[in-house]
């Protein structure tokens, strides 16, 4: 299955197989000329899949070398990204040289980063191994590392070449991992796909026990409604802010609750739950959207219970006072379930939305 990312000059396509990485190397030479190519992964993914993607390069006829970074969040740093782009520079790399990011959105980001700034850029290709980085952080060009100023801080948006994304990989994830994705998943199917949706509350179960045609459907789905959002406003200067839907209160959770406690979709869906219930106290969508959303939430093994916070932490870690300077919130409002409008709305309802969390 091949999802095309419909940008003028910029368009690629995400590959979605059932397999393992055994056809990498003839996708990406169907995209880019055979020679060397820089393969970029951590620890963790590289023991499990380098040799694989290794194999699969050099036998569609291209020179791969290896390079590792760090596992984690905590190396989604400068400091990470400027020793990968000396340690290509110093390889050898090329304006023509494809560097393959091979692992979870932190390596996608910091990998994209470094291929969007060594020599201005360098072909870039994103082989996601989590089920988040498969349906959110490997499509739509945002790349970048954390700054000691905050996340994402330092970056560059910088659209790969080709994205492929080899469902086999996803039963090596750890379970948390796998529900992280499943959250983001969910927030497309509300977003903008009812089919999507109703796979997750109908299927739901089958995708946390790794049934292949449930995640690929889903997988599929959620790129088609990325792709489709990134086509239309690659640089976020409206629509795109949709896919922030179930990130102001899920991001104020994973902040006050501490990084690491919840995974980044379990505080998604939280979110979700918070911003549709939120949405329906303002008449803005029926309240069977709430129960259909709570329901789907449960059914997908995230969790509904929020940790035991504070609404000053809430506030606080939402970036309360920063959006203070703006006086408004940019929020995507749910109207029923695959429909969504963007509005800025007043401040007040910061609290009110972060009240509503399950
Ligand atoms: P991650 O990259 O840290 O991966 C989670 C863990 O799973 C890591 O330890 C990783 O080594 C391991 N792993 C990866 N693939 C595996 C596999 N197949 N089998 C076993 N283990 C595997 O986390 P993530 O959730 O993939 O990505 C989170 C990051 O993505 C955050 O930094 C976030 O800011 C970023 N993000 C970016 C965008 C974007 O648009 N660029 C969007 C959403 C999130
Ligand atoms: N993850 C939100 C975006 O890519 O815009």
């Amino acid at each position: 299955m091949i999802i095309p990312v419909s940008l003028e000059g910029r368009a690629y396509p995400i590959h979605v197989v059932d397999e393992g990485l055994g056809g990498l190397g003839a996708a990406v030479a169907a995209t880019l000329p055979t020679g060397p190519i820089m393969v970029v992964t951590n620890p963790v993914v590289g023991g499990l899949y380098l040799d694989a993607t290794l194999r699969s390069l050099a036998a569609a006829g291209f020179s791969p070398r290896a390079f590792e970074i760090p596992d984690g969040e905590r190396h989604k740093s400068v400091a990470t990204w400027a020793t990968l782009v000396e340690d290509l520079l110093g390889a050898g790399l090329r304006r023509s040289t494809p560097v393959v990011a091979l692992g979870g959105g932190v390596t996608g980001d910091i990998v994209g980063f470094a291929a969007a700034s060594a020599l201005r850029g360098v072909p870039l290709v994103q082989v996601p191994t989590t089920l988040l980085s498969m349906v959110d952080s490997a499509v739509g060009g945002k790349t970048g590392v954390n700054s000691s100023h905050g996340k994402n801080l330092v970056g560059a948006f910088y659209q790969p070449r080709l994205v492929y994304a080899a469902m086999q990989t996803l039963r090596t994830l750890e379970p948390a991992e796998l529900r992280s994705g499943l959250g983001e998943v969910l927030k497309h199917g509300v977003l903008r796909d009812e089919a999507l949706f109703a796979l997750c509350e109908q299927q739901g179960e089958r995708a946390v026990a790794l049934d292949g045609a449930v995640l690929g459907e889903m997988v599929e789905r959620s790129c088609r409604v990325k792709a489709e959002v990134v086509a239309l406003d690659e640089r976020e200067d409206g629509l795109r802010a949709i896919l922030n839907l179930g990130h102001t209160a899920g991001h104020a959770v994973e902040t006050a609750a501490g990084h690491g406690t919840l995974r980044h979709g379990e505080c998604v869906a939280l979110g979700l739950v918070a911003e549709v219930r939120w949405a329906a106290a303002r008449g803005d969508c029926p309240p069977e959207v709430v129960h259909r959303v709570e329901a789907a939430v449960a059914r997908l093994g995230l969790t509904i219970r929020t940790p035991p916070l504070s609404p000053q932490d809430l506030l606080r870690a939402a970036g309360y006072d920063k959006k203070a300077a703006r006086g408004m919130l940019r929020t995507a409002v749910v109207e029923r379930i695959g429909a969504v409008r963007l509005e800025a709305v007043g401040l007040e309802e910061l609290p009110r939305m972060l009240a509503l969390l399950p």
